[in-house]
């Protein structure tokens, strides 16, 4: 399929390098940086570079790079209508600038003539989610504009869907400890969320998501009986997910862990990781399961579970990424 990606920042970048070893193809990248400082931003990156050594080789073209030898443009609108998605005959944008994420606003990319558009977030109500994993059949023929949710709903919704179906989930409380991303600010700064803009580095940042309505509208079953919120920490990748549960009725840690054990290598098996060692959060870096359920740290008392479950928030998310480009390829 011929891929273009609008938005190259972490997640644009990653997918750009990674689809390189795919059958498909990126044709063209959009984003308002200079092509040059673009290119840059593509050979070095300072989490991945040691995964990328030797895999790829960018050069600058005049009118954008070299990906392993592959051509692919590179334009600089702000605006997708501006962009020319039917000249280049694109099967799919994929949106990763986070500024485009209601079904009017992404429709603009099949105004300009691309066949299909998959948003890296969870969008507004009117964007259908695939999560891979759990709704992965649902995708249609004729749906134009889908979401592939974003890294922190695509880790809950995998382990609230087993917990919900096999022990009963009453309530949950969920803190998603995770590393600072470009939403934050590096020194002290006005933002909505006051704390998203104070310092990213200097401290522990608890902040507002809204991840709770995205998880009751897939399980309407917990409606109202569930809270998120994020704490950011000053590591640049990584992620912890702290889930405490009250459970419809008392489970013993090794029942939960066992099962964990055994969707992670059966239905679930190349999504959901199941870890036994003591490792902290550089070990998930390029771990590309959505969801890993750390064994180690299941505590139980009656019914009211702990839980604790890693994903590497940038590499993990990608892979989902491409997952759902190659099932659009098959729909
Ligand atoms: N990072 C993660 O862990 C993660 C995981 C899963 C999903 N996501 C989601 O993926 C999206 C991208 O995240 P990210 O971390 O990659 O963010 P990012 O690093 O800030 O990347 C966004 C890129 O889009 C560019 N951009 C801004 N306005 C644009 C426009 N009108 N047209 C084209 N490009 C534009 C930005 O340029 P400027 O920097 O100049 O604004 C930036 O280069 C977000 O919706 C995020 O929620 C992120």
């Amino acid at each position: 399929m011929k891929i273009a990606i609008n938005g190259m920042g972490r997640i644009g970048r990653l997918l750009c390098k990674l689809l390189a070893s795919t059958k498909h193809q990126v044709v063209a990248v959009n984003d308002i940086m200079p092509k040059e400082n673009l290119v840059y931003l593509l050979k070095y990156d300072s989490i991945y570079n040691q995964y990328f050594l030797n895999k790829n080789i960018i050069e600058e073209t005049g009118d954008g790079f070299q990906l392993n030898s592959q051509p692919v443009k590179v334009f600089s609108a702000s605006s997708p209508t501006q962009l020319p998605w039917k000249n280049l005959d694109v099967d799919v944008v994929v949106d990763c600038s986070g500024k485009f994420i209601t079904a009017e606003l992404l429709h603009q990319h099949i105004a300009a003539g691309a066949k299909r558009v998959l948003l890296s977030t969870t969008g507004q109500d009117d964007v259908p989610l695939l999560i891979r994993g759990f709704n992965d059949h649902s995708l249609k023929n004729d749906q134009k504009i889908i979401s592939s949710g974003g890294c922190m709903t695509n880790c809950t919704v995998l382990v609230f869907d087993h917990l919900i179906n096999n022990f009963g989930v009453e309530s949950a409380h969920i803190n998603v400890i995770h590393s600072f991303t470009s939403r934050q600010s590096l020194v002290d700064g006005p933002y909505s969320d006051f704390r998203r803009g104070r310092a990213a580095t200097t401290s522990i940042i608890p902040v507002k998501i809204d991840l709770d309505q995205t998880v009751e509208k897939l399980f309407p079953s917990i409606a109202n009986k569930i809270s998120t919120m994020s704490t950011r920490v000053p590591i640049p990748c990584g992620a912890l997910v702290d889930m405490n549960l009250i459970l419809k009725d008392p489970v013993d840690a090794q029942t939960i862990n066992n099962s964990f054990q055994k969707l992670s290598q059966n239905q679930l098996n190349g999504l959901l990781g199941y870890n036994t060692e003591p490792i902290t959060s550089t070990d998930i870096i390029c771990n590309p399961h959505s969801a890993v359920v750390d064994s180690t740290l299941t505590y139980s008392l009656g019914n009211h579970l702990k839980l604790s479950v890693w994903f590497d928030d940038q590499f993990a998310f990608t892979n989902r990424l491409i997952e759902i480009v190659d099932l659009m390829n098959r729909n």
